[in-house]
């Protein structure tokens, strides 16, 4: 029989005192009343007191000082970036380390940036709210959703065992950690990355993209790597009386990859009508191209050459985000010199890491970094990040468990899954040169949807929609 403990609050509410409960009363009250209506009136004054424990547990249970003592006494592991990678490093952390440290996710983003739509939707309209997912399910299939959180912050500056937050999270800007990841990705030229933080404006933005483009007659796209490509093919079978114009710095488009691929989409191009300018650099204007004015301008090229648009696209490349990293250089180091070369590469200003994707500095052992932001050898694309992330995960599981970290990354041939256009797709993956091949897989299908399949983005991540408007929130 089960006897109340000195932890009588949690007794109070679990399973085994609702079965004393009901032993307790079977007991007293059966030998007095012998007969049925008595003993169904027990069993009712039973569940009504089952079902008082259990309402009395909810309205008590998250405010107990027990347990914010217990959230205090709690380890923390902070991920820092709550994109693609980030969010799959908080998933796997909260599923595999002990009841003795919680996982703190610090994203800026009041939602989920489903950003492989964003280039789509700043063209094609009605989509663009599915774009932004709420973050509410981050960590609902972990075997404790309540010990985590979604911290919403930017971290301004990261030091050796805590970060300081751009704002206050539980009357503090300084968050204690005992290891880190650091999944801070990069940004882009809008439309790749929104200008602001927030779903309404990041909504309201992609509109206006869209009527700028539809207002406009010729459209020049500068840049010729993945962003650039999708773009201008869309522009073309959305709108196929404008002039699209792409403008590259090389002869070989997305040069990332296997030359196959550039002879693909040029004959893509070529099928669609849409003029190519290779081997040319576009000078961009410090303050971004005049759109909206409705005033044609020119794009100039080095050489004297220029085109006529009234829209520009920037899809000119990511800048890594790592100015956080500046607390863990010297104090000496002022704020505009560059990042110290153990941090960082300076040829790309990525964090370097081990294969175990710690960081590379020997003092910092106990951070990570992962996804877009790790110099880590592999392309920059979500599926390899996810494989980093749990990587990085099992690794930090096996320090707090006293073990050191033995998983390493392999890094494999680039790939993706490029749109040619509303329905046209390729899946194409450089040769395994390791493995002696010499030709890249190339898959090209027919079977895209204008909205990307977005809707099951929403579906995989476990947001429940009961109604379209369920897209807005
Ligand atoms: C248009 C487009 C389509 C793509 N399509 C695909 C695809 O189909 N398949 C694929 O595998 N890959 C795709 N990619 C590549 C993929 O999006 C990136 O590889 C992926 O986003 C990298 O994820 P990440 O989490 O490392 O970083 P990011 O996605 O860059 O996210 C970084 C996150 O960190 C946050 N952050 C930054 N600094 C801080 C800070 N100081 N404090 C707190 N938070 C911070 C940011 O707000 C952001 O949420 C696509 C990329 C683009 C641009
Ligand atoms: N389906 C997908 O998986 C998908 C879709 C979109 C994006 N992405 C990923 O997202 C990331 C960003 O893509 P992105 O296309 O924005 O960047 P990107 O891959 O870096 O391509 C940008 C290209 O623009 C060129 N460029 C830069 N400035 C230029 C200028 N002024 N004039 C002419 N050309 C210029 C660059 O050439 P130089 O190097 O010569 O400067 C570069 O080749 C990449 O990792 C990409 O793979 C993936």
């Amino acid at each position: 029989m089960f006897l109340p403990s000195s932890d009588s609050y949690s007794y109070f509410f679990s399973l085994p005192f609702h079965y004393f409960l009901f032993q307790v009363m079977r007991r007293c009250l059966l030998p007095y009343f012998h007969i049925p209506i008595w003993s169904s009136l027990t069993i009712a004054a039973t569940i009504a007191a089952v079902v008082l424990a259990t309402f009395a547990q909810t309205i008590f249970q998250k405010k107990t000082p027990s347990d914010k003592m217990a959230a205090k006494s709690l380890q923390n592991v902070v991920v820092v970036g709550g994109s693609y990678v980030g969010m799959r490093a908080a998933k796997e952390l909260a599923s595999i380390l002990p009841a003795s440290h919680r996982v703190l996710l610090i994203e800026p983003h009041s939602h989920f940036n489903h950003l492989f739509v964003f280039p789509r939707f700043a063209i094609v309209p009605n989509h663009e709210h599915k774009a932004f997912v709420p973050y509410s399910t981050v960590f609902s299939s972990a075997p404790d959703p309540a010990h985590h959180q979604v911290v919403r912050a930017r971290v301004a500056s990261l030091h050796p065992n805590h970060v300081t937050l751009d704002r206050e999270w539980q009357g503090s800007r300084d968050l204690v950690f005992e290891y880190l990841v650091a999944a801070t990705g990069t940004r882009l030229a809008a439309p790749g990355s929104m200008p602001s933080e927030d779903k309404l404006p990041s909504v309201r933005y992609l509109q206006s993209y869209q009527q700028g483009i539809a207002k406009a007659q010729s459209v020049v796209v500068v840049g010729g790597g993945a962003v650039g490509v999708q773009m201008a093919c869309d522009l073309k079978e959305v709108y196929p009386d404008k002039n699209i114009t792409l403008v590259h710095s090389r002869q070989q488009l997305m040069p990332v990859y296997h030359e196959g691929l550039s002879d693909l989409i040029k004959a893509r191009f070529a099928t669609l009508g849409i003029n190519l300018v290779a081997g040319s650099r576009a000078v961009v204007p410090p303050a971004g191209f005049p759109n909206g004015t409705g005033e044609p301008f020119h794009v100039s090229l080095q050489g004297d050459r220029s085109v006529l648009a009234d829209f520009a696209i920037l899809a000119t490349g990511q800048t890594p985000n790592n100015q956080f990293l500046r607390g863990l250089a010297s104090p000496e180091t002022d704020s505009a010199s560059p990042l110290p070369d153990t941090l960082v590469n300076p040829s790309n200003g990525f964090i370097r890491v081990r294969p175990t994707l710690q960081f590379r500095d020997a003092r910092f052992s106990h951070l990570f970094a992962v996804g877009d932001i790790a110099d880590s050898g592999a392309h920059k694309a979500a599926r390899p990040g996810a494989v980093q992330a749990a990587i990085a995960a099992k690794n930090i599981a096996g320090l707090v468990a006293g073990r050191a970290p033995s998983e390493t990354i392999v890094v494999a041939p680039a790939g993706i899954h490029l749109t040619l256009g509303l329905t046209r797709n390729v899946i194409f993956r450089n040769p395994d040169t390791a493995a002696g091949a010499t030709e890249p897989f190339v898959n090209l299908k027919d079977d895209g949807q204008e909205d990307m399949g977005v809707e099951g983005f929403w579906e995989r991540n476990g947001v429940a929609v009961a109604s379209p408007k369920d897209y807005h929130l």
